[in-house]
């Protein structure tokens, strides 16, 4: 019987009839399988040598289904293996090819003691986990432009902000390194996340087990897995793994687009504080004096496809009753596309950021032109005066009051001398000189985590060893992903050379 395509549904035995062409638009998920193209046949090659090793299936069908496998393989890398919709997702594909290569009946051997069910929750996984790393190798390198810039910048004094109000002098240094800080436990998150990804569900079958004597500890292994998601209904169902990934990933994109509207913000003619590279800006069709951040707009409006992924996930998988849903066949479009958009808005913060020029000069005068200094006056009436915190900040915010009302502010040291002395402080103007000049202010914050140069000098020493530690985390684990594939291919090719299973140096599980 010819096999062609759409009439030999997989599961055709009990159909009398083809699915209709609309009901097959909109259940097929070849785009978003198209991603785990790989892992689908990875993951059917550990599962035939597991099959293999326990006897369930004869080494001679073993091999003919590897050699198929392996074909698959080889045409995938080639960019020749495209998904047929018509076959409806990417497990069907494979099989399909198999069948085509090898005979229905491979195919069907191949399918032994496993389902759709836990094989696309193992496809996800594979590929998920792969994704982490690359997303925690970007955030450090994100992390390592802030830090080098701010390595470079522990003395140059800007204006603090909060309610976006001037409120006291820090350095540039101190600034850039809060964000890589942030970046951190964006990091750290996404390597908790990954220990709960990277575990095997496959041999959870349909929801129930089997009955067939498999060994899921050997196709975990195979497949570079930690450890199992053991129970198997539990294995199935649940995407709490993709939960959390996407709560992470809101958590990042909520951290970026706070740095994307700081660019926005500085780069306008009123802060000036920073100019954005030509490479990293766009101009007006109509105004030919423009330069607009259009990287950080987009990268602060890209967080709402993070979030809306984040909350479609949440909404798919409310109520769902237990075993697999159809439902969740949803979970990797969100998945996938608000990891692509992260990964990308990563790269472009980091380009962004590594080429823009800092306004020094603008922001080293801001501070001294709008009292930034004022909390360090009262800090002063405290240290020197003894007098308590509030009534110095009373009297700080008199003088502020009266140099404001006069269009002065406190490089007018003279009248704010004249001031001090109208509440009986008697200092000088080479004292106020001193005390109120912004970075000589910021030097003096020397408290632990405070933006003295030496304080933050630490904190990035702090915050680039961490950074290490995340990115060797990160190589060591996609290594060991490497040595595991490199495992199932030598196994593949030994079957394939003819070799015993038992002399090919199979793992003991
Ligand atoms: N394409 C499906 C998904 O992504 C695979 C599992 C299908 N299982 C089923 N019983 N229809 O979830």
């Amino acid at each position: 019987m010819a096999d062609s395509v759409k009439s030999s549904k997989l599961w055709g035995g009990r159909f009398a009839s083809d699915i209709d062409d609309l009901a097959l638009a909109y259940s097929e998920s070849t785009l978003a399988d198209s991603r785990m193209i790989a892992e689908d046949i990875w993951g059917s090659e550990a599962h035939a040598l597991m099959l293999g090793a326990t006897g369930i299936i004869p080494e001679a069908d073993l091999r003919e289904i590897l050699r198929w496998l392996e074909k698959a393989r080889e045409e995938f890398e080639a960019g020749r293996l495209k998904l047929k919709p018509e076959l409806e997702d990417v497990h069907m594909n494979v099989e399909w090819y198999l069948r085509q290569g090898a005979g229905p009946e491979m195919g069907g051997r191949l399918h032994t003691a496993r389902s759709r069910n836990d094989q696309v929750v193992t496809d996800c996984r594979l590929h998920l986990r792969t994704r982490l790393l690359n997303a925690v190798e970007l955030i450090a390198a994100l992390q390592e432009v802030l830090l080098s810039i701010a390595g470079a910048h522990l003395d140059h004094v800007m204006p603090g902000y909060t309610h976006t109000q001037h409120a006291q002098p820090i350095s540039v240094g101190f600034w850039l390194s809060g964000h890589a800080a942030a970046l951190e436990r964006d990091g750290q998150r996404l390597q908790e996340v990954f220990d709960r990804v990277n575990l095997c569900p496959l041999g959870a079958c349909a929801l129930a087990g089997t009955s067939l004597p498999t060994n899921r500890r050997l196709t975990a292994q195979l497949l570079g897995f930690d450890g199992l998601v053991e129970h198997a209904l539990d294995a199935v169902q649940s995407r709490d793994f993709v939960l959390e990934t996407l709560a992470a990933l809101a958590i990042l994109a909520a951290d970026l687009s706070r740095i994307a509207e700081e660019i926005v913000l500085f780069s306008t003619y009123e802060y000036g504080l920073i100019e954005l590279d030509d490479a990293f800006a766009s101009g007006s069709s109509i105004m030919p004096q423009k330069k607009n951040p259009c990287m950080a707009e987009l990268a602060r409006s890209r967080t709402g496809l993070v979030y809306g992924r984040l909350v479609q996930a949440l909404t798919m998988m409310k109520a769902l009753p237990s075993g697999y849903n159809r439902d969740i066949q949803e979970d990797k479009p969100p998945l996938w596309e608000a990891l692509d958009s992260l990964e990308a808005t990563l790269r472009v913060i980091a380009g962004m950021i590594g080429t823009a020029r800092l306004k020094l000069d603008r922001m080293a005068e801001l501070p001294s032109a709008n009292f930034a200094t004022a909390t360090e006056l009262a800090n002063w009436l405290v240290r020197e005066h003894g007098l308590p915190f509030r009534t110095a900040h009373e009297i700080v915010g008199e003088v502020v009051g009266s140099l404001s009302r006069e269009g002065k502010n406190f490089t007018d040291l003279e009248r704010t001398r004249e001031l001090l002395a109208q509440h009986d402080v008697e200092t000088t103007r080479d004292m106020l000189s001193e005390l109120l000049d912004p970075a000589a202010c910021m030097r003096r914050h020397t408290s632990e985590g405070g933006t003295a140069p030496e304080q933050v000098a630490r904190q990035i020493t702090r915050l680039r060893s961490g950074m290490e530690q995340l990115r060797k985390w990160a190589a060591q684990r996609a290594q060991a992903i490497e040595d595991a594939r490199e495992l199932t291919s030598r196994l593949v090719q030994s079957v394939l050379e003819g070799t015993p299973l038992a002399n090919t140096g199979l793992p003991e599980v």
